[in-house]
């Protein structure tokens, strides 16, 4: 093969082998040397892969045709998806073609496929449940509800409780759907959070009182302002407390308090503090997935969606900002959420006298 064609095959991301018509490796790329340490030049392609689809479609190349394809599963560290190009390599000198080879790793594509998948059939079933539940009531309204005022009041507000999840889990896909749109534009106007926490904290005071919980906020009107978006902020805080009291139980104190940031640091800290029951450790890390929830059936119970986190994340993530969940079980949770302070733009040129 000719020093330049080697240099543009060694120049390429992608693993690439040529076979030559013995089914023996006559060259490896750079990459494919990183990939794969154990193969070497001379050696038998089927030594080294093994996977029926890729031989297969190798015979076919030699045979004669132009191209082919394979989608293959390699065992490597995990095993690892491959979708592998086969060319017809015809050289003046030789007599037979030879094959190029080429793998790309497309185990990402799997993967968003995938969460694609589970996502359209969570969202089916979560929007089947209240719309079951909702046509059983109509049944009974229909049949042997219809003369029964107490009844046909009960059902009424029953199925007016669904329709309002129905509604919630809709208003709650959207927010979603716009934040990841937009999450590459930053927030840029002042935020008081002192109005937003003290809207939200009396919102949620009738919640926390029915629920015997004590809230107690432990912030002033001389936090900083911070950059951001005043209603994705509410909505923040607003999921952040009511979670704390509603996954915290009866006669449990539920604390939100600013902590001033430390000399030299762009963020301040806001914390919801509850003394509820916790989360197991190995469950944070996927409290901020969309729909995933510690106990189903509390939660819906609740009237959650379990979009809450996620969109509270979304949100951090457009004011580059973060959450940081720290909890023990039997002893409460912590969900801190760090905000960056505003700061006035320096104006880069001077303004022409
Ligand atoms: N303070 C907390 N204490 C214990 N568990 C919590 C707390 N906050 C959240 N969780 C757990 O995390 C899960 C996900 O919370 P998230 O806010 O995303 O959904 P949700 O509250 O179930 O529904 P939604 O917020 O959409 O109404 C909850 O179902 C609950 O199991
Ligand atoms: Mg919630």
């Amino acid at each position: 093969m000719k020093k330049s064609v080697r240099y543009i095959l060694n120049g390429l991301t992608l693993p690439v082998f040529v076979v030559d018509p013995n089914r023996k490796i006559s060259f490896i790329n750079k990459s494919a040397k990183m990939r794969y340490t154990e193969a070497y030049s001379g050696q038998l392609f089927s030594e080294l892969i093994s996977s029926k689809k890729c031989i297969d479609a190798l015979e076919t190349v030699l045979n004669g045709e132009p191209n082919a394809t394979a989608n293959v599963i390699l065992q490597e560290v995990v095993p690892t998806s491959f979708r592998v190009s086969l060319s017809r390599l015809d050289a003046d000198s030789e007599p037979l073609p030879s094959c190029v080879l080429s793998f790309e790793d497309v185990s990402h594509i799997q993967e968003a496929e995938q969460m694609r998948h589970d996502f359209v059939a969570n969202v089916s079933h979560e929007l089947r449940s209240p719309l079951t539940a909702l046509s059983g009531f109509v049944e009974t309204l229909q049949g042997n509800a219809a003369n029964d005022k107490e009844a046909r009041e009960r059902f009424l507000e029953m199925m007016s409780n669904e329709a309002d999840r129905m509604a919630r889990l809709i208003g709650d896909l959207l927010s979603l759907s716009k934040l990841q749109a937009s999450e590459r534009v930053a927030p840029t106007e002042q935020v008081d959070l002192f109005k937003i926490l003290s809207s939200v904290s009396s919102s949620l005071s009738g919640l926390a009182e029915r629920n015997s919980i004590k809230l107690k906020l432990n912030f002033s009107n001389f936090m900083p302002l911070v950059t951001g978006n005043a209603d994705e902020l509410t909505q923040v805080f607003q999921n952040l407390i009511e979670n704390a009291i509603k996954y915290s139980g009866n006669g449990s104190v539920v604390s939100v308090s600013f902590k001033p940031p430390k000399e030299g640091k762009s963020h301040l800290c806001i914390s919801i503090e509850d003394t509820g029951e916790g989360i197991d450790p190995t469950q944070i890390p996927r409290l901020t997935e969309r729909f995933y929830r510690v106990d189903k059936g509390r939660s819906r119970a609740q009237g959650g969606t379990g979009l809450g986190l996620a969109i509270v994340k979304h949100i951090l993530i457009r004011h580059r900002g973060w959450l940081k969940i720290s909890s023990q079980l039997g002893k409460g949770s912590i969900f801190a959420v760090y905000l960056p302070i505003f700061a006035e733009k320096k104006l880069s040129q001077a303004t022409p006298a």
